[in-house]
């Protein structure tokens, strides 16, 4: 046996590092619980639906699981339009299924993520019912205005020029309370106004709520948008030709998106978790959801003074990374990263989530694996959006179903650009009748075609599949202390191979990764400057690769499929 190999076989569980928190260690997998797995059959996943699946997570090395809201809500936006924070949906089942749900991951070591949705509730929430009418100490807690005017036809004219991230105007007029509301997502999703010291606390309470309830942490949604500017100023147009007038993307968002002020609430909900953390003796993570430029970004972690979110995910792959991407290219994205994260912050990457579309439609099957392949081995925590373990694909969802708000704002030219749709389609668990997701006739969405061969109990049953590949990747992540901790170096082979290691010193397994940015087989010198052994051993890789698990490889040659990866573990030299 090589030495390597013989290496990986040593219980490397022993060797991970303990200094680090679960969060750090482990994969944080996010569960869209509408189509995850019913329970039932109303054709629509629930908790109890994703009790039946909780030794999947164990099975392929999960930690964390983050769920999307499965609070009360009307469901305009699908549960991030909230009516009751301290609820369960009916939809989504009980309180009690959602202690269950606890005791489950509990039972199994697994960790319990919230989303907790700070920006809004939905107008059917009894703050909002109060609010409209007045009624104290409600009246301020959403963000309310007078109109500009009165139009020629006798309509209250918006306070302003601001628009709504699903398309039209962002203030929606109260005939009650004569005046505008904000909402910078739907009209069914007012805008809590946190200048109101009572918002900040009412928020603050049931994030205590809900760890008492037994959860280990939050993802915080569209954080970016928490504050607006005071003076309520018109926004200037992009001049993006792309967008129509009334579509977000025509303005830019200057006084309604990262604003100053809102990294301090940030800071205010992290210490909200820290004393929580202290009183309940558990570990506990906040990470935030932002999309916004890189030095944005790197606020949320903290300012030097005050601690913020364990981190901000990091959209740069899904943002900066294309088909034409090189290798230098993808150096650049990541380097840039590196170079604006701020001394001792954990880095995360993240290819996928419920709002974009699934890594293997924007890249193809296989350097959409390679992606996934990057964002478990890239130093820093592993995110994966359900179904990228099966390398599941988009799905094409008529205007006739589109259910998405920011699918149906955009009319039926235009909602394929905007619909979120078909990243959320029900999950692919076998070949059975209704792809294994429901034991009812229908589904929310429909379920994709392609779930007759693309499922999870055919990947179990092959033997080279998406799904090994995953369970290779989490197993490392779990027990490769390079992995983990490894130094990172980022090697320069050529345009069309990006390559880099994570090594430790000899006697435990160091990495190497490479992947082929190019659609042509690549054969390539892995170690040029002879900084590496000559020889590695094959871990994990892409479908197409020549190489098995534990097959030995030549590190100054080495052959990757069209837009394939390469996982080779190596003994640093001495
Ligand atoms: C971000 C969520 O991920 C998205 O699904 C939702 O529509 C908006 N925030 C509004 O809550």
């Amino acid at each position: 046996m090589k030495a390597t190999a013989a290496l990986l076989l040593l219980g490397l569980a022993a060797l991970a590092d303990a200094q680090l928190d679960w969060w750090q260690k482990s994969v944080i997998y996010q569960v869209y619980p509408r189509s995850f797995k019913d329970g039932g059959t109303d054709g629509i996943g629930d908790i109890p639906g994703i009790i039946e699946k909780l030794d999947h997570f164990v099975e392929t090395g999960i930690g964390g699981v983050w769920l999307s809201p499965v609070f009360k809500s009307p469901m305009k936006d699908f549960g991030y339009d909230v009516s009751d924070f301290r609820e369960i949906d009916p939809i989504f089942g009980t309180m009690a299924d959602f202690d269950a749900l606890v005791l489950g991951c509990r039972a199994r070591g697994l960790k319990l993520i919230l989303d907790f949705v700070p920006n809004h509730s939905s107008d059917e929430h009894d703050w909002f019912i109060r609010s409209k009418a007045r009624e104290d100490p409600y009246t301020d807690y959403y963000t309310w205005k007078d109109p500009a005017g009165i139009n020629a036809s006798g309509s209250p004219i918006p306070p302003n020029n601001w628009l709504s991230n699903f398309g039209g105007p962002a203030w929606t007029w109260v005939e009650e309370r004569q005046q505008f509301y904000l909402h910078q997502f739907h009209a069914g999703q007012p805008d809590l106004n946190y200048r109101n010291p009572l918002v900040v606390e009412e928020m603050n309470d049931i994030l205590r709520f809900w760890l008492d309830k037994g959860a280990d942490g939050f993802r915080l949604d569209a954080v970016p948008h928490l504050m607006e500017d005071q003076t309520f100023p018109d926004e200037p147009p992009s001049n993006d030709p792309s967008y129509g007038p009334d579509q977000w993307g025509s303005l830019l968002h200057i006084y309604t998106k990262d604003q100053p002020e809102l990294y301090s609430l940030i800071y205010g909900f992290r210490d909200v978790v820290d004393q929580k953390q202290g009183e309940l003796g558990r570990s506990l993570v906040m990470m935030v959801e932002a999309y916004t430029n890189i030095t944005n970004t790197m606020l949320y972690y903290g300012n030097g003074t005050h601690v913020g979110a364990h981190f901000p995910f990091n959209f740069e792959l899904i943002n900066n990374l294309n088909n034409n991407t090189d290798a230098a290219g993808l150096r650049n994205v990541i380097s840039n990263w590196f170079n604006y994260l701020p001394s001792g912050a954990w880095s995360n990457w993240v290819v996928g989530n419920h709002d974009q579309p699934r890594v293997a439609g924007r890249f193809g099957n296989e350097f959409g694996l390679s992606a996934i392949i990057l964002s478990q081995l890239l130093p820093g925590t592993g995110v994966t959006y359900n179904g990228e373990e099966i390398n599941m694909e988009n799905t094409f969802i008529s205007w006739e179903d589109t259910v998405d708000p920011s699918g149906c704002q955009a009319g039926p030219d235009e909602y394929w650009r905007f619909s979120r749709d078909p990243e959320r389609t029900p999950f692919q668990w076998s070949a059975d009748s209704m792809a294994g997701f429901t034991a009812g006739s229908t589904t929310w969405l429909p379920i994709n075609e392609n779930y007759v061969t693309l499922n999870l109990e055919a990947q179990k049953a092959a033997a080279v599949s998406p799904y090994k590949v995953y369970q290779k990747l989490t197993a490392a992540r779990r027990d490769i202390i390079a992995v983990q901790t490894g130094e990172f170096k980022m090697l320069t082979l050529n345009s069309n191979v990006f390559a880099f290691v994570r090594e430790v010193p000899s006697g435990n397994p160091s990495v190497l990764v490479l992947v082929n940015m190019d659609n042509f087989v690549q054969v390539v010198d892995a170690n040029p400057s002879s900084t590496l052994p000559a020889i590695g051993t094959y871990y994990t890789g892409s479908l197409e690769s020549v190489y098995v698990e534990n097959e030995e490889v030549s590190l100054s040659s080495v052959n990757l499929s069209p837009r394939g990866a390469a996982v080779i573990i190596y003994d640093a030299l001495a």
